[in-house]
């Protein structure tokens, strides 16, 4: 009897957490700034930039190269710049000594208009994302520039 009225309970409750309004759910908090626990998990810059950015900038740019015409084709636009724009947040800790603010100044750039394509992806403006898109991969470039003596340079 005590097990069955458990059991009803925990139903009850799983059927609550269903029911339950988007608004009543774990409201996750955005730290600040990053903890110590944010830690590379591949210290090369190289492999980092290979295996983050390298596809999803591919992924995109095919993508990019005609408005889509259903939501599966938002979500992917909306998917991979948000992967580039929170990517970017992982920039900083990468910084080279002695350059750590042109650094983390174009990790910035590059996250801000990383943001505004996904904004953009959200609101299906197409005419939006490709201002954003176009003007993301100058703040790319504008690092690669800088620290890559102009390799990988980045066509939309
Ligand atoms: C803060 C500096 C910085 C920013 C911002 C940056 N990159 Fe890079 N990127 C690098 C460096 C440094 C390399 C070269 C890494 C190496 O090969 O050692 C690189 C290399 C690359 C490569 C070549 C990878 C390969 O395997 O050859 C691609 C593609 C790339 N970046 C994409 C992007 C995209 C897309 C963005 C913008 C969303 C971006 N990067 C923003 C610093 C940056």
């Amino acid at each position: 009897m005590k097990t069955a009225l458990i059991t009803a309970a925990a139903a009850v409750g799983c059927l609550l957490t269903v029911l339950a309004p988007e608004s009543s759910r774990v409201a996750w908090s955005v730290p600040a700034a990053p903890t110590d626990d944010v830690k590379p998990v591949e210290d090369s810059m190289h492999e980092f930039m290979e295996y983050v950015f390298q596809p999803t900038y591919l992924r995109l740019k095919a993508n990019m190269a005609a408005a889509p015409t259903d939501n599966k084709g938002w979500k992917a636009i909306k998917a991979d710049s948000l992967v580039l724009a929170e990517s970017c947040n992982l920039l900083f800790s990468r910084a080279p000594e002695g350059s750590a603010a042109d650094w983390i100044a174009h990790a910035k750039a590059s996250r801000e208009k990383g943001a505004a394509l996904y904004a953009a992806g959200k609101a299906k403006d197409f005419a939006a994302a490709g201002t954003a898109w176009k003007s993301m991969l100058e703040s790319c470039n504008a690092c690669h520039r800088q620290f890559e003596d102009g390799k990988h340079i980045l066509q939309p």
